[in-house]
């Protein structure tokens, strides 16, 4: 797969690249009198198969088959522009770090949420970190049910974020949520730490994991393994995405 920090400028030059291509065949070509939704199709299709085969990661061949034809549908319907600044407002809240961080906003199922409950310890005070909490909804249901636990969470995106603010106020919620790069935090105070990430930082989490967490403390992967690193332990979850959490213990 290509270097992921390249993908953004790779899939935008695929977009470039085939909307000039597909103009210049619709403007030359005699044969077929096409609508430009249809022609946007065509380029939709030639962007996305153009990502496939140079190997960006499946969001960005999802978006390079999309864009055009969902901007010339929308362009249909004389929607005021300012519902699309606040779209693309909210998103580049949710997903305006991504390029960097290389890990996208999708969120836990409930099986999750009920299988992590069965690892927590029953009576002992212990503590818990959501690395990138999203919306703060694994959290919220974990401490809803352990009230022997601390529970905090850290996310960069800052609608996520407020999403998970106003839930803990709204839940009364025990859980801390900061607005943060967990690259940063450390990790030594935590004795379950759970990632449901990218397959991107998974060897570098292993690293700062291994330097900070406390031996017999535990690691949880949801979906994304460890390159090279054995689970002492996986559980495959009959969610909608099919996840498997991957259990690492710190020694
Ligand atoms: C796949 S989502 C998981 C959300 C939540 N943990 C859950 O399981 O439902 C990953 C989240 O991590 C956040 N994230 C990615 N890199 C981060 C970083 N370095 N520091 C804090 N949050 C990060 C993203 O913004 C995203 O919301």
């Amino acid at each position: 797969m290509l270097k992921h920090q390249y993908s953004p400028g790779i899939a935008l030059l695929i977009q470039l690249a085939s909307i000039l291509m597909v103009s210049l065949i619709a403007i030359y070509q005699p044969l077929f009198d096409w609508s430009i939704f249809e022609w946007s199709c065509i380029q939709g299709l030639l962007a996305g198969i153009t990502s496939y085969y140079l190997r960006l990661p499946v969001w960005w061949i999802l978006i390079n088959l999309v864009f055009t034809p969902l901007i010339i549908t929308t362009l249909a319907f004389s929607t005021s522009p300012l519902w699309f600044l606040l779209l693309f407002t909210c998103l580049a809240l949710i997903y305006g770090k991504t390029y960097k961080t290389q890990v996208p906003l999708y969120l836990s199922s409930k099986n999750v949420s009920t299988v992590i409950a069965t690892l927590l310890p029953e009576q002992q005070q212990f503590s818990f970190i959501d690395l990138g909490s999203g919306c703060g909804g694994l959290l919220s249901n974990l401490a809803h049910n352990h009230k022997n636990g601390e529970f905090y969470g850290i996310e960069s995106a800052p609608l996520p974020f407020i999403i998970s603010k106003i839930r803990n106020m709204v839940r009364t919620s025990r859980c801390k949520v900061f607005w943060g790069d967990f690259w940063q935090h450390d990790f030594s105070k935590y004795n379950i730490v759970y990632a449901y990430l990218s397959p991107v930082p998974m060897q570098s989490l292993w690293q700062k994991a291994t330097r900070e967490m406390r031996p017999g403390s535990l690691l949880i992967s949801n979906t994304f393994v460890i390159p090279g690193i054995a689970p002492f332990k996986s559980i495959q979850l009959n969610d909608f995405s099919k996840s498997t959490l991957y259990l690492w213990k710190i020694s």
